[in-house]
């Protein structure tokens, strides 16, 4: 089998990529290790940054995301008691978010490359990428029993954290840089309309709490659990227990409660892998950088990856010069850092770390302090959560 871009991975990264190639006249070959029922149903991110919505609706692919997503002006902040909105449009120049699950991107993009781009194999695990240093890589992968070699000009691992592409890049041209946090979140999806209108993040002495929805009949909320932790040990009633406890106000604000249809736990980590290219190999999403999903970037950044590449490729077939190719790891890298930062200015704003002193609390909430009373602050957080531009 041959293409012109080898795509190992059909998760957003990769089914957005395919597609962006396909509206560039680029031909292209996704292998996906799961079934598509199982990449259609895994439960992951909530928010579309409004740049990711953008690049959605111009690959043509924002039909059913404008029809049922639901556009989010601003996020609720949540500490001692109090309640502090925090006004997306008003501070970034009009600028907003969408709530529209992965798992819907995903399934809008499956269907669109299925009717119209080119082969997208599930259960084709990819098992090595082979020549990455040279100009005619090769993806060994095995399909239906057998196994095959994609034969392509240029492959771009976008199978995740657990992938295989990033280990065709050399150790002795890596750097990783890694931060892993002794926490991690539980995470249901609930048969209850959303008890506020819009997300909820919550600082608590008892640990940290995120109220979010999938529709406006179905909550998704999540609360900091010990790093470790089996979901199965939580019963219903103690999880919402703990979330009404977490997200206590001083006024009547009332939690609902309704049948948990799903738990899951999900730890956090920090990581990103420089450079995210190794000659004709590239790196995009998960594969090269994990942030915690405090603020809701994983799938934002690897959007941004692959318009990235998509854009200097066509940069590359229209003018011959492969100057955007060889930028492709800074350029994202930029982006990704500031990310990085992001989440984890996130992450320890509202978690409470095991052992945390007295100091670190008073610290926290002097830093939630300063959002809810300084514009600047407040600005900084809302520039941050609606998203980094693509450059
Ligand atoms: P993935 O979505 O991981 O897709 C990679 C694909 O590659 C998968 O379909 C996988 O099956 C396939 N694959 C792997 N190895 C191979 C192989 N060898 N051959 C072929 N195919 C392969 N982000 C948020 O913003 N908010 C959240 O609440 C949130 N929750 C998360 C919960 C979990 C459990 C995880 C793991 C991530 C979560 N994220 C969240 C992050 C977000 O979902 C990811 O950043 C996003 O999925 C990245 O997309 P991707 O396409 O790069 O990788
Ligand atoms: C969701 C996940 C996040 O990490 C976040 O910050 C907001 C929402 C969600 O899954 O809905």
């Amino acid at each position: 089998m041959r293409t012109t871009v080898g795509i190992i991975g059909a998760g957003p990264a990769g089914l957005l990529l395919a597609r962006l190639l396909h509206n560039a006249g680029i031909d292209s070959v996704v292998l996906e290790s799961r079934d598509r029922a199982y990449v259609e149903r895994r439960q992951r991110a909530g928010i579309l940054e409004q740049g990711t919505a953008d690049v959605l609706r111009a690959a043509g692919a924002g039909e059913r995301m404008d029809r049922e997503g639901l556009r989010h002006d601003g996020i609720e902040l949540r500490f001692d008691r109090r309640r502090h909105r925090v006004d997306f449009p008003a501070l970034t120049g009009g600028r907003s978010v969408m709530v529209y699950a992965q798992t819907e991107v995903c399934k809008d993009l499956i269907a669109l490359q299925l009717a119209e781009g080119g082969p997208l194999l599930f259960e084709a695990e990819a098992l090595a990428v082979e020549d990455a240093g040279t100009d005619a890589p090769r993806v060994r992968f095995r399909h239906e029993g057998r196994e095959d070699v994609l034969e392509c000009e240029y492959v771009v691992g976008c199978d995740g954290f657990w992938g295989v592409a990033r280990k065709a890049i050399p150790d002795e041209l890596t750097q990783v840089f890694e931060r892993t946090y002794p926490f991690g979140w539980l995470g249901i999806l609930a048969d209850v309309p959303p008890s506020h209108d819009e997300l909820v993040y919550a600082r608590h002495d008892r640990g940290f709490a995120l109220l979010s929805m999938r529709s406006p009949s179905v909550s998704r909320l999540y609360l900091q659990v010990p790093d470790g932790t089996d979901a199965g040990t939580w019963s219903d009633e103690a999880i919402w227990d703990e979330l009404e406890r977490r997200f206590e106000t001083a006024d009547d604000w009332r939690l609902e409660r309704g049948p948990i249809t799903q738990k899951s736990v999900t730890p956090m980590r920090s990581y990103v892998h420089e450079p995210m290219r190794h000659g004709r190999l590239f790196l995009a999403g998960d594969a090269a950088h994990i942030v915690p999903p405090t603020g809701a970037k994983g799938l934002n950044l690897a959007v941004g990856d692959v318009v990235t590449f998509a854009r200097a490729l066509t940069h590359r077939q229209e003018t011959g010069s492969p100057e955007l190719l060889d930028t492709y790891s800074e350029t994202c890298l930029r982006r990704i850092w500031q990310a990085e930062r992001f989440s984890y200015d996130m992450t320890t704003l509202l978690h409470r770390a095991p052992g945390a002193t007295g100091f670190e609390d008073r610290i926290q909430l002097a830093r939630l302090e300063r959002i809810a009373s300084s514009r600047a602050a407040e600005t900084d957080l809302a520039e941050g959560y609606t998203g980094f531009s693509f450059e």
